[in-house]
């Protein structure tokens, strides 16, 4: 995959400083890195490391002090506001560890969100977003509101919104972070598996680093910097995990896990 494709997004010495007062707080310190199409790439670390930081820097949320940040063939740090939105609206989407779904609207209504900014005519949004929602298995779930929903259940809805416009590129930063161990490799599978058949780029930070075993590739960050970036050439399968009534928790099959898959 590496050698055929150049990489989707490359970092050349980013730093990003923050100013509060009169002291500094290096939050990136001169990270380069490379990330080719179709990976799935973790950024792992514990609290403070700069994990959120680099994220929102590639996702073109925030402008990096220093350094070159290229992504999609464009170079971003040098783009204004408005050509960072329709960037975007056009190439990446989002999923948050606290969902940030609408709470007054339907599961339908949050999903075909985005599809209204690109411009996408109304039966267009219903039509993709009942598709997209059907593909994370909510098809019977389409009229409820977030409160009428598991954490898993508000994921899945997140992970429909995010990936409703056919994004290159998916960021994820901490979606498992408030589901318990069963949900969260539910999400992770689902997501894993969506970005897989479609071809597009996963970044998902996270602070597990169980997590990381899953991943094409491992990038750990330490103080803001790099400390090792990996490939795995043998990501391993999601295990699906079951709690019995006496509160065990046990590892199911790649049969049974599938099994549980086509009953729920
Ligand atoms: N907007 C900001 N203003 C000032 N300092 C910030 C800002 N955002 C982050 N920082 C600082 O930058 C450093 C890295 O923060 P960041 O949020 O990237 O960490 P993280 O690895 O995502 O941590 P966590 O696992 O807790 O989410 C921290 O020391 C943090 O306090
Ligand atoms: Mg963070």
């Amino acid at each position: 995959m590496q050698s055929e494709s150049p990489p989707i997004i490359s970092l050349s010495e980013v730093s990003k400083v923050y100013v509060i007062g009169s002291t500094k707080l290096r939050a990136l310190d001169r990270v380069s890195l490379d990330i080719y199409p179709g990976e799935f790439t973790c950024i792992i670390g514990r609290s403070g490391s700069g994990k959120s930081t680099l994220l929102n820097m590639i996702a073109g949320l925030e402008k990096p002090t220093r350094g070159r940040i290229r992504i999609a063939g464009k170079q971003i740090e040098r783009m204004n506001e408005a050509q960072l939105v329709q960037f975007r609206l056009n190439n990446v989407g989002f999923v948050f560890q606290s969902f940030n779904l609408f709470a007054m609207h339907t599961a339908l209504d949050n999903v075909a969100m985005p599809l209204m900014y690109k411009g996408t005519n109304r039966l267009r949004r219903k039509r993709l977003a009942r598709k997209m929602l059907a593909a994370v298995g909510l098809e019977s779930h389409m009229m409820h509101k977030p409160s009428q929903m598991s954490g898993g259940q508000q994921q899945r809805v997140g992970i429909a919104r995010a990936l409703v416009t056919s994004p290159k590129i998916l960021f994820a930063d901490e979606p498992t972070g408030n589901l318990d161990l069963k949900t969260s490799r539910e999400v992770l599978r689902l997501i894993r598996s969506i970005c897989r058949e479609r071809g597009t780029t996963l970044i998902m930070v996270t602070h597990d680093p169980d997590m990381a075993q899953y991943a094409d590739r491992v990038i750990q960050l330490l103080d803001g910097r790099v400390l090792s970036n990996e490939v795995n050439k043998h990501p391993g399968n999601i295990p699906l995990v079951k709690t019995l009534e006496d509160g065990t928790v046990v590892v199911l099959t790649e049969e049974e896990a599938l099994a549980e898959e086509a009953k729920a």
